[in-house]
């Protein structure tokens, strides 16, 4: 057993409300140390020192997850650290389990508790043999520190005069079952990389304001200036407004705040447990002059390591492209959230369902998913059902909210399916399998009959520019709804039959229901040979979950559609999503690149031309004039429309897995150029090894170049010809 599950739970005695308790115990080493470990966790985030000096690297641990059956521990080699007279000193902030997430004020969330709580294991092996331990229990020490507020939407408050200063009370012991805890199981958090200020800008109302050039999530570094018990205030946000001034309302409640009141003398400052999503800052309170170099932006992320790049001729589609990676990075901190700013930062289902093919191309997300798929298993309802954000911090009670959206709780089945495909590993879909299944039947009994699926919640298309389908639920018609959930059921019953055939199950009761699913929509949702609906997400969802069967006529309409709306798109969420690979698997390339280079709104590249450096939640989150979508709910840095670049991937460089043969044993190549784009390259450092892809236009003659990893085969596809290949690089000239 581990030795942290030992120790027990402790918090302090006394109620020190909003400021941060620093836990503390000394201790005598023995003899000569040959090793020394520690480790930690929290109801809260932690940071450890011994002696003074700060244990690993670990930003905002132990990170995230359903707290109430899953809370990771930290294991640090602490050897070096320790002297002949030690104290270990541990500061926690609120973190994600004592604050109370999300803004929805009307069902908060419970905190696990009202004040941090800690729990820690010291292990010292002496080199005679001897072993000591060192467990928190009530001997420990806490005390009040200088951080006399820190929390992940509001930001911190620290008063340098105090820095250090400890007045040691009691603890006591928090009883909670300590079969929670888990070893380290996601990517760990870092600090990944340091930006430079860009500019230091003064804005029409005669701010003093920061641009580090990019939005990043994390925090800045600064020495504080001022004398002994000034206030220093800084802000944070993602864009300035219409007149160029720092905006700030799309933050909604959260404060995204760093006050620092001076002291004595002021060393280096940056924040301890919180983060913000932003590009620029203002010097809200400061005193004295502003230096550029005293700024640093710090980008905080989960460790993944990078395994795709995309590079082409198109400046603005590698502008889109960057902005699609910054996406991820900023939005893969711990649980795939839906942005890094306002007062939300949630493990939204649908938005991590959409992107999750990206994802797993830009970056090896396979350790980082499978912690969150766990504990989507650990939250999904008796029922099957799966809530909308992983951890459920929506959730009022247990007896509560026992359905899914489709598309969110969809989550549940598409990505253990697509992370099978893109990394392999069976024994994690046979993991998987059983909450897939789960899933899956609760779809199957919530809709007005089995083969029909209705959610009695439901985002539909989420932020859809189709006229009255765009936004909450109860706009919508009802019909519009069933078709939509239809589709994503029929996705993954489909992706249920299939896993269930890779894992040897017998599926043909799923086979059946499939059949009828498709039955069913065609009888009662074509209607005069032609959706119900004529939006381009309606033929989009109608295409790609395999519904219509005339693929070729279906998708000449959708086609046209988006001719007719000027090479412009409509979709939302859903459509988005699977919009460009519609095209392309039937003969329409040509249109998808049209809407790849669309520059006018609604389009990714108007987002590029308006400067973003991030994906946007609405395809107006900023109008032309400069001008809000909104105050209300309107993020720059939300990766779902990013999407788009699988498309990137798998038909302008033409890097495809292959179903049959996962986690690229056998890759498709199957580039598709078009003459608006003079060249591509991009590669993907796979599971099978670096695979690559390039080509360019010379005249009329494209020239591919490919790299096929050794020890994998593919099937190179170029125009009409078909190429079988093992591991070798190929030139070939059309
Ligand atoms: C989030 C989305 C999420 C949605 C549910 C929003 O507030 O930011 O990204 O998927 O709610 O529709």
């Amino acid at each position: 057993m581990s030795l942290i599950k030992k120790a027990d739970f402790i918090v302090s005695k006394k109620d020190y409300g909003k400021i941060c308790p620093s836990f503390a115990k000394e201790f005598t080493a023995k003899g000569k140390v040959k090793k020394a470990t520690l480790q930690a966790s929290a109801f809260g985030v932690y940071n450890a020192y011994v002696n003074g000096n700060r244990v690993g690297d670990y930003i905002l641990a132990p990170g995230w997850t359903a707290y109430q059956s899953r809370l990771q521990y930290q294991t640090y080699d602490i050897t070096g650290l320790i002297a002949e007279k030690n104290i270990i000193e541990i500061n926690l902030g609120w973190g994600w389990a004592v604050n109370n997430l999300a803004h929805f004020g009307k069902i908060p969330w419970k905190p696990h508790a009202n004040q941090p709580v800690l729990i820690a294991a010291v292990e010292i092996e002496y080199e005679n043999g001897d072993v000591d331990t060192i467990l928190t229990d009530n001997s420990w020490k806490v005390s009040m520190s200088e951080l006399l507020m820190s929390q992940i939407y509001d930001g911190e408050i620290v008063d340098g005069r105090i820095i250090g200063e400890r007045n040691w009370e009691e603890v006591k012991i928090f009883p909670y079952p300590r079969d929670i805890l888990i070893e380290q199981e996601g990517e760990i958090i870092r600090e990944i990389e340091c930006l430079d200020a860009k500019k230091i800008i003064t804005t029409p109302k005669g701010e003093t304001v920061i641009d580090f050039g990019q939005e990043i999530t994390g925090y800045i570094e600064f020495t504080p200036m001022g004398k002994y018990g000034d206030i220093i205030e800084i802000d944070h946000a993602e864009v300035l407004d219409a007149k160029g001034n720092f905006y700030t309302e799309n933050l909604r409640s959260a404060k995204a705040q760093i006050t620092y009141i001076c002291g004595e003398e002021n060393k280096k400052y940056k924040p301890n447990h919180t983060f913000f999503g932003f590009r620029y800052i203002r010097l809200t309170k400061w005193s004295g002059e502003v230096d550029k170099a005293n700024f640093k932006a710090i980008s905080v992320h989960s460790d993944m390591k990078r395994t795709g790049y995309f590079e082409c001729s198109d400046p603005m589609v590698n502008q889109l492209y960057s902005n699609v990676i910054w996406g991820q990075r900023d939005n893969f901190l711990d649980v795939p959230t839906d942005c890094p700013q306002r007062d939300e930062r949630l493990g939204w289902t649908g938005d991590a369902n959409v992107f999750f093919k990206t994802a797993a191309i830009n970056y090896d997300v396979e350790r980082f998913f499978k912690k969150w798929l766990r504990d989507l298993r650990a939250e999904q309802f008796y029922n099957g059902a799966v809530p909308c954000v992983i951890p459920n911090v929506l959730r009022d009670n247990p007896t509560d909210d026992f359905f899914s959206s489709s598309y969110w709780g969809d989550a549940s089945c598409v990505i253990p399916w697509e992370m099978y495909l893109a990394y392999g590993d069976k024994e994690f879909l046979k993991d998987q399998y059983f909450s897939m299944q789960r899933y899956v039947d609760y779809m199957r009994n919530s809709g007005e009959c089995e083969f029909l699926h209705d959610d009695f919640y439901h985002y539909s298309d989420w932020l859809a520019l189709d006229g009255v389908y765009d936004c909450e639920e109860n706009d919508i018609d009802k019909d519009y709804k069933i078709i939509l959930a239809t589709g994503a059921y029929a996705g993954s019953v489909d992706i249920l039959i299939k896993a269930g055939k890779v894992l040897g199950v017998d599926v043909s009761e799923y086979e059946k229901l499939h059949e009828n699913i498709v039955k069913t929509y065609n009888e009662r949702f074509i209607i005069d040979g032609d959706v119900k609906y004529k939006t381009q997400t309606m033929y989009v969802v109608a295409i790609h979950f395999g519904l219509v069967k005339d693929k070729a006529l279906y998708a000449k309409r959708l086609a046209d559609l988006i001719k007719a709306n000027g090479n412009r798109l409509t979709t939302g969420f859903v459509g988005t999503a699977y919009l460009m690979q519609t095209l392309t698997e039937n003969g329409y390339t040509d249109v998808a690149y049209s809407l790849l280079l669309q520059q006018e709104f609604p389009s990714w590249l108007f987002s590029v031309r308006m400067g973003a450096t991030t994906i946007w939640e609405h395809w107006d989150s900023i109008r032309e004039d400069g001008t809000m979508w909104s105050t209300e709910m309107n993020s720059f840095n939300h990766y779902a429309y990013g999407a788009v670049a699988s498309w990137m991937y798998s038909t302008m460089a033409g890097i495809n897995y292959d179903e049959s043969n996962p986690a690229y044993k056998h890759i498709i190549i199957k580039p598709e150029p078009d003459k608006r784009i003079g060249w591509v390259k991009a590669s993907l450092d796979s599971r099978s090894g670096l695979i690559k892809s390039a080509w360019k236009y010379d005249g009329d003659k494209v020239t591919y170049n490919i790299s096929i990893p050794d020890g994998a085969t593919a099937t190179i596809i170029l125009g009409d010809d078909t190429y079988e290949v093992s591991g070798g690089d190929y030139e070939y000239t059309k």
